[in-house]
């Protein structure tokens, strides 16, 4: 008989049950801290129309499609990313939707890229988008949303803690865009320009002013446009741009609010950063730990006005944000920072024979009653298996029963996890809870 392939396929996960237990504890984290800001949990579904992710602009997301004609002969895709699907669901609802909304989610994304430390073919992606508000201050609450995961998680982000852990890189793509325009490249050439500039890192000056002729950009314009790209820090970009760029005008704004949410210090403006999808029409960044050594982005975001309007509707202010649940769990990996989470389980009942699983089965209905996460041990093994098994699993009781158990109407109760023995017997038909 052939064996079949036991690892999952390449670059996807298996979850076993510790794994599982620390994505549950992060995602816990995701759902707590959306729902806290306001926003309301939504999904759409892993398939999607292929079309939504075909972009003329080239964006790197398109070539990595996990596409397929199904049976019925519709161009589907596993969805790389939401932000279409939230699109399309806001298109659909028109203005029955009562704007602004605020919407998350946690949706699991495959994108067919090269494997490497923190990047897989499948992930799960915490997103978090305004709908319906033009006004940065959408940013500033996101961003903020972002830092308060970051602290939960054991990161350092509070102010006059010394050197934060993790820091938000931003820029706003109508400072280039601005400066653009007055060069002549708008609109559809804008946003191939954007694919371009985003792959400087892996391909460089030469390489990206290269790419940058492909699109119609000379030699000249391609070089003002990688100076604007080393601009640092407000002062710098105030010092390279007309004082009316509106990109400078909402960047200022927004740190303006980000000092107000107490998270200016976690902010670097940088025009290096541009995203590689090419909806963004202003504001956008990407989140960084400066911790350890991982070096790639842990989450990113933007300001996506017109992503509607390309699908074929009305334009809707949008923005928001994804973070995935890879890149953070390296980052805490390194930093000694994963919680150890154990099972869970409170108690073990022990029924010593077949003949006592009804009466052991009453007795745990009984316990779990009173709220306590109980598992019956019907193996009928030695009784030191069963006791390691229980310490292993980091039950703090375990409950006998036996034949004469059962003629007595008790339980013998064994307190784990102690150095002495320490026994009670307790009644199978009121059990007390046991003090902590
Ligand atoms: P993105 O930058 O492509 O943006 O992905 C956001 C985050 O998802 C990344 O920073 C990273 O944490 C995680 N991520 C992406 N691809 C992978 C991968 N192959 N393996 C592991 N993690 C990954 C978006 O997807 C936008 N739709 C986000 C957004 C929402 N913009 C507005 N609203």
């Amino acid at each position: 008989m052939a064996i079949i392939e036991l690892q999952s396929v390449k670059g996807t996960r298996d979850f076993y049950p510790e794994d599982m237990r620390l994505r549950s504890w992060l995602f816990g984290h995701f759902r707590d801290i959306a729902r806290s800001f306001g926003y309301e949990e939504y999904d759409a579904c892993v398939l999607e129309h292929a079309e939504l992710y075909i972009r003329k602009a080239g964006d790197e997301i398109t070539r990595q499609l996990y596409d397929f004609r199904d049976k019925g002969d519709r161009h589907v895709a596993l969805r790389p990313e939401l932000t279409p699907s939230l699109a399309r669901m806001v298109m659909a609802k028109g203005a029955s939707l009562p704007l602004p909304a605020r919407w998350f989610a946690i949706p699991q994304c495959f994108r067919y890229e090269e494997t490497q430390r923190g990047r897989k073919r499948e992930h799960f992606q915490w997103n978090m988008d305004c709908v319906g508000l033009a006004s940065v201050a959408a940013e500033a609450e996101l961003m903020a949303a972002q830092a308060e995961l970051c602290r939960r998680v054991g990161l350092k982000v509070d102010a006059g803690a010394g050197e934060p852990e993790v820091v938000w890189r931003v820029s706003n793509r109508q400072v280039l865009g601005h400066a653009l325009e007055q060069l002549g490249i708008r609109g559809e050439q804008f946003a191939q320009v954007c694919v371009c500039i985003d792959k400087r890192d892996k391909i460089g000056d030469e390489g990206t002013l290269a790419e940058l002729a492909k699109v119609g950009v000379d030699g000249e314009r391609g070089a003002a446009i990688l100076r604007l790209l080393d601009v640092r820090g407000l002062d710098a970009l105030a010092a390279a741009v007309p004082a009316d760029n509106p990109g400078l005008v909402a960047l200022r704004e927004l740190m303006e609010l980000l000092a107000s949410w107490g998270i200016a210090h976690l902010v670097r403006i940088d025009l290096s950063v541009i995203r590689g999808l090419s909806y963004y029409t202003g504001t956008v960044w990407e989140v960084f730990a400066q911790a350890g050594t991982f070096r790639r982005a842990i989450a990113g975001g933007g300001r996506y006005d017109r992503l509607t309007e390309t699908l074929g509707g009305s334009p809707v202010p949008m923005v928001g944000f994804g973070f995935g649940d890879i890149p953070i769990a390296e980052v805490l990996a390194e930093l000694g920072r994963l919680p150890a989470l154990g099972r869970g389980l409170d108690a073990v009942v022990f029924p010593m024979s077949a003949k006592e699983f009804a009466v052991a089965n009453r007795f745990a209905a009984r316990l779990r009653a009173q709220g306590r996460t109980v598992v019956v041990d019907y193996a009928c093994r030695r009784f030191k298996n069963v006791i390691e098994r229980a310490e292993q699993d980091g039950a703090g009781r375990l409950y006998i029963i036996g034949g004469n158990e059962v003629k007595a109407g008790v339980a013998v109760e064994r307190v784990l996890g102690g150095s002495e023995r320490v026994e009670n017997r307790v009644p199978l038909e009121a059990p007390a809870q046991p003090s902590p």
